[in-house]
């Protein structure tokens, strides 16, 4: 199957200098986006989604940085470019609905003003023109009384509604590729449905779109592909059927358990004991060693690299595909 892949991390490799030592934030990672599909990074908070993302957005700030591996969109490297080519690529051809709203936007200009800038700068379109679109995509992210929001400053509006704005932002320039780090989580589920409608649609018209997202949930709605991250590291990745059907990673397993333990109507998410070790004080070994309830004396010794489990499918274990790991955890 050839597929014009709009984005193509390799390598990559984030590290903060920290006193207490390098701090690998993001290690070793490839992802791919084809163009007009939507990928999804899923793990739990500090495993490095939203540095892999900064990282492609030329926005890693110190004592971060990039150390190693390339990032390609259509086939341009962009972690070379200067500060103002990056600042170009920014809302013309790349996108981002950042984790942090309020940070993002500009507290002290209207909304809608904010909107119909960033249309204006990339889309040459006139201010008459640019309303109007400004307007449309507002109702298309569900904001009511499009007319009245318009003119309000961000603080006037509550976290869910300043969240519709940047995804709205985001959307409105039709971007190649669309970053959404943890698009929904301020949303009800009816605007959250609405939202990821919307970013099926803009699929089918060109636009690939990264999706990060710790809600197992979003990611099985709309993702074609889904990449699952640990400790900075990609631990497991296949199609979603495949990852949903048959999760090889136990960590993917304790994922998907957790949340089939609350469908089964538990009111307690059932997490995976332990918690993400800190990235200074790795174990020698997998970095899921210490959690892992299968953890054997080989698992402290060697870090197991990712190999191919399927056609499409990758997993970063020694003992992944010896027995069905679903519901194991
Ligand atoms: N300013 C910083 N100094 C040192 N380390 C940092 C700094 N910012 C981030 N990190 C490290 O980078 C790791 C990855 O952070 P990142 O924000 O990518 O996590 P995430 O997967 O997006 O988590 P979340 O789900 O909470 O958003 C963190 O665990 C932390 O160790
Ligand atoms: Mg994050």
């Amino acid at each position: 199957m050839e597929e014009k892949n709009t984005l193509e991390i390799s390598h990559l490799g984030v590290s903060f200098f920290t006193r207490g030592g390098e701090v690998k934030a993001v290690n070793d990672v490839s992802i791919c986006v084809p163009q007009g599909r939507i990928v999804g990074i899923v793990g739990e908070s500090g495993c490095g989604k939203s540095m892999t993302a900064r990282a492609v957005m030329g926005l890693v700030k110190r004592p971060g940085r990039i150390v190693g591996g390339e990032i390609r969109l259509d086939g341009r490297e962009i972690t070379t470019l200067t500060a103002r080519e990056k600042r170009a690529l920014r809302g013309s051809e790349v996108s981002m609905v950042f984790q942090e709203p309020m940070t993002s936007l500009n507290p002290v200009i209207r909304v809608g003003k904010q909107v119909e800038e960033a249309l204006k700068v990339h889309r040459h379109v006139d201010r008459k023109e640019a309303k109007r679109l400004t307007l449309e995509m507002f109702e298309a992210v569900g904001i009511a009384e499009p007319e009245k929001r318009w003119g309000s400053y961000p603080h006037q509006l509550s976290g869910g509604l300043r969240q519709r704005v940047m995804i709205a932002m985001a959307m409105i320039c039709r971007p190649r590729l669309l970053i959404a780090d943890e698009p929904t989580t301020a949303l009800d589920v009816t605007v959250e449905a609405q939202i990821l409608r919307l970013m099926k649609g803009l699929c089918e018209n060109g636009t690939s779109i990264l999706l990060i997202s710790h809600n197992l949930g979003v990611i099985a709605q709309v993702c074609d592909y889904v990449y699952v991250m640990y400790a900075g590291r990609i631990v497991e990745q296949a199609d979603t059927f495949t990852l949903f059907q048959k999760p090889m990673h136990p960590y993917t397993a304790g994922l998907l358990g957790a949340v089939s333990s609350l469908r089964r109507g538990g009111d307690v998410l059932d997490t995976i004991p332990g918690v993400v070790p800190n990235l200074l004080h790795l174990p020698a070994g997998c970095s899921f060693s210490l959690r892992c309830a299968k953890c054997t004396a080989q698992c402290t010794g060697t870090m197991p690299e990712l190999i191919q489990a399927g056609p499409e499918h990758m997993v970063r274990c020694l003992y992944a595909g010896e027995d069905d790991h679903t519901g194991s955890v």
